[in-house]
C-alpha cells in the first residue's frame, strides 16, 4: 500500500523538554466532546483524569481531580451505565468524575452498522498506535482532497491521500496512481465546526492541531511528568559526576 507522507506539524509537546499547552488540549477536548466522541470511543479514559496534573482542567485548587468543580460538570452531562444494587438491573446515571466515557454505541456490531460497515477505532492511545501518530492524525484530519479525475469511490468511502491503501483497482485516469486510500470516515471537522471558549480562531488547522494536541495527551497523560523527573535526573547526575570527580582528585592527590 502507499500513503502520503504526513504533514510536517510541530508541537508544544513534543522533545525533551516539551509540555502540553493546557489552552490547547482544553480546546481539543472540546472538539472530542462535540465531534469525535458522536462515533469515537476512549476506553482508557475517566473524567477525572481531565482534572490531574497537566490534564486539560487541571486546576490546583484541587488536591483530589474527583473534587474539581468543572470535571464534576462535564462528567454528569453523560450518561454512564451502572446496575442498581438492589434490582441487579442495568440503569443509566449521570456520570462522575470516577467514571470512564462512556461509549457512544453499546457494542462493535452497532458501531459498524452507525459507519456503513467501518469500525471507528478506540482514541484512547491512537496518536501511540499510528505511526507518527499526531502527525499521521492531523494529516488525515486535514488531508481529505476532492477526488482525482477518473477515481472511482465505493459508496461510503472517502479518498484521503494520507490513508494507506492501493488506488491501482479504483483509479482509471491518466498518469501514475495516486497514493492514499479510502476511508470510511466522513470529514469530520470543517472551519468554524466548534465554537472555541477563549475566542480562539476555529479554522480546520486550528481544530485539527487542537484534538491532536488533546489526543497525544490522552494516550500518555503523564509525560510532562516524565520528562519534568527525567531532566532532575540528569541534572542530579551531572552535579554527582562532578563531585565523584573532586573527590577521585583528592583521594589520589599524594599517591605515586
Ligand atoms: C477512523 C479520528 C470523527 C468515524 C478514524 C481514524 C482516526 C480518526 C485517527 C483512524 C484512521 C486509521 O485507521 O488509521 C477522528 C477524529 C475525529 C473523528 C480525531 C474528530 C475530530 C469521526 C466521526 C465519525 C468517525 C464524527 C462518524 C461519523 C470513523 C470511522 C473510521 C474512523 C467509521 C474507520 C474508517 C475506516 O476504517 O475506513 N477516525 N475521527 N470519526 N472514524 Fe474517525
Amino acid at each position: 500500500t502507499t500513503h502520503e507522507e504526513p504533514k510536517d506539524v510541530h508541537w508544544s509537546f513534543e522533545g525533551p523538554f516539551g509540555k502540553f499547552d493546557q489552552a490547547q488540549v482544553q480546546r481539543g477536548y472540546k472538539v472530542y466532546r462535540e465531534v469525535c466522541a458522536a462515533c469515537h470511543s476512549m476506553n482508557l479514559l475517566s473524567f477525572r483524569n481531565l482534572g490531574q496534573k497537566n490534564g486539560p482542567f487541571f486546576d490546583e485548587k484541587y488536591k483530589n481531580p474527583n473534587d474539581n468543580a468543572y470535571v464534576k460538570s462535564i462528567s454528569k452531562d453523560y450518561q454512564v451505565n451502572d446496575i442498581d444494587s438492589e434490582t441487579g438491573d442495568v440503569v443509566q446515571r449521570p456520570g462522575t468524575p470516577a467514571d470512564k466515557f462512556p461509549n457512544p454505541f453499546p457494542n462493535e456490531a452497532a458501531a459498524r452498522a452507525s459507519n456503513g460497515g467501518a469500525y471507528p477505532p478506540d482514541l484512547s492511545v491512537i496518536t501511540k498506535a499510528r505511526e507518527e501518530g499526531p502527525q499521521y492524525v492531523y494529516s488525515i484530519l486535514t488531508g481529505y482532497v476532492a477526488t482525482p479525475a477518473g477515481m472511482e469511490v465505493p459508496p461510503g468511502k472517502h479518498y484521503n491521500p494520507f490513508m494507506p491503501g492501493d488506488m491501482s483497482a479504483f483509479y482509471k485516469g491518466k498518469g501514475p496512481v495516486p497514493e492514499g486510500g479510502f476511508i470510511a470516515m466522513p470529514p469530520p471537522l470543517e472551519a468554524g465546526k466548534v465554537t472555541f471558549d477563549d475566542g480562539t480562531k476555529s479554522t480546520l488547522d486550528q481544530q485539527a492541531k487542537d484534538v491532536v494536541a488533546f489526543l497525544a495527551w490522552a494516550s500518555e497523560p503523564k509525560q510532562t511528568e516524565r520528562k519534568q523527573f527525567g531532566l532532575a535526573a540528569m541534572i542530579y547526575l551531572l552535579i554527582f559526576s562532578g563531585l565523584l570527580f573532586v573527590s577521585y582528585r583528592r583521594i589520589w592527590k599524594n599517591v605515586g
